[in-house]
């Protein structure tokens, strides 16, 4: 028998997203009359736009003719989608990023579980909480950390509360980091970090020479011009940060699968005997030798969302959904509950009535109003108490899961 990564014992049972899609199959399966309304996962609804359809058809149309066929293309991505993401997402709001220090892939949470391949065990690692899971179960199972706690805390990580007191804003720790991981616009909570407070974990990262990880998955979610939409908006970050970024949630792209991380060719790490490396250097080998890049196909349709066309076509959809925030908000208010994110980023952030736990709500939510959504306690053990609404959907549902939450609430 061969010998298995036991660290993959270490892990909760099931991820959370398919843990909650069990529970919701079960309960359909018990109800089949009931209209269940999907709030839970962060996944889209609305149809890729036209600019990015007819892309897609012409690349389909060029790999038809022997002329224009493409086998392999550069692992990295193609340049033409290289040169667009750094022009328009970094250079144009004066982030010094040049195309190749741009790595096309196929998703942010496979870059943000992969890029540990390149760095050692013994990093001090910080990140929040609530987390996006993926960073604490992929250093579980890269065998960064001990077993979970009672908590579920993975042991030997470095937990930074977010809570309502601290108003969603992880406070620098104590001691030394190697390794912090950042989100914003924030899964779960909806929140964001403002410049000052993103200045002082570069600060942070700079004086520890540590790396943060920069998940900028929501960015195209701020309206708020005072909140940075990408780290190298800050000086000094191209000297600390990796940045991860997505399609999915930009463009509809959960089901194409299209993202980028950004490696400044300035970022080092260190060697087990204190010689410095370019972690650029690192990356692209990983890369290049794990990956076969995203196809030409959806590189193509990505591209066109930096057209002016597509520009203002997704900017429409990623409004359709900041609509259907401000409902979810403005509705749940209403009901005297507390609520929080959501405006800057397609998630509301409530906190569940009185004592009830996350998965106490849950199971109300789901059984009286046939609404799925997640418990925050999925989230990390700060979450408790806390329930995350995902604006991802058509208006209709938006209104009548409303409607029926109103409902039930004023029983
Ligand atoms: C979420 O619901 O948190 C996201 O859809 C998860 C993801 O993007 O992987």
């Amino acid at each position: 028998m061969p010998q298995i990564n036991d660290n993959y014992l270490k892990l909760k049972a099931g991820y959370l997203f398919p843990e909650i899609g069990r529970r919701v199959k079960a309960f359909a399966a018990e109800h089949p009359a009931a209209k269940i309304i999907r709030m839970g996962i962060g996944d889209v609804t609305e149809p890729l736009v036209p600019a990015i359809i007819a892309a897609m058809h012409k690349a389909v149309d060029e790999m038809a003719n022997r002329a224009t066929f493409k086998g392999y293309g550069d692992e990295q991505g193609y340049a033409f989608l290289r040169e667009a993401v750094a022009k328009h997402d970094f250079q144009s709001r004066g982030c010094d990023i040049a195309a190749d220090e741009v790595f096309i892939s196929d998703g942010s949470k496979c870059d943000t579980g992969n890029i540990l391949d390149i760095f050692g065990h013994e990093n001090r690692i910080v990140v929040t909480d609530p987390v996006y899971p993926v960073y604490v179960d992929t250093n579980v199972m890269a065998g960064n950390t001990g077993p979970l706690n009672e908590r579920g805390e993975a042991q030997g990580l470095v937990y930074v509360p977010m809570t309502a007191e601290n108003n969603f804003t992880p406070a620098i720790p104590a001691g030394k980091a190697d390794i912090i991981y950042l989100c914003s616009p924030n899964n779960p909570t909806g929140s964001t970090l403002s410049r000052e407070a993103l200045t002082k974990w570069v600060a942070y990262a700079r004086e520890n020479n540590a790396v943060i990880f920069f998940d900028a998955a929501y960015e195209a979610y701020i309206s708020d011009p005072t909140i940075p939409r990408s780290i190298y908006e800050i000086p000094g970050a191209r000297e600390c940060a990796i940045e991860f970024r997505s399609f999915s949630k930009t463009a509809g792209f959960t089901g194409v699968r299209c993202a980028f991380t950004v490696v400044p060719k300035t970022l080092k790490g260190r060697t087990k005997t204190g010689e410095e490396v370019e972690v650029y250097k690192l990356w692209n080998r990983r890369h290049t030798t794990k990956f076969n890049g995203v196809s030409y196909i959806t590189q193509a349709g990505a591209a066109a969302i930096y057209t002016q066309e597509g520009r203002q076509q997704i900017n429409a959809t990623i409004a359709h959904y900041m609509t259907n925030a401000k409902i979810i908000r403005e509705s749940l208010t209403a009901l005297n509950m507390k609520v929080y994110g959501g405006a800057n980023a397609p998630y509301v952030w409530l906190k569940t009535p009185g004592q009830t736990t996350s998965w106490q709500f849950f199971d109300q939510l789901l059984s009286h109003c046939h609404v799925v959504g997640t418990p925050g306690s999925g989230f990390g053990a700060a979450g408790e108490g806390y329930f995350r609404l995902s604006a991802f959907n058509s208006r209709e549902n938006v209104n009548e899961a409303m409607k029926r939450i109103k409902e039930q609430l004023k029983v």
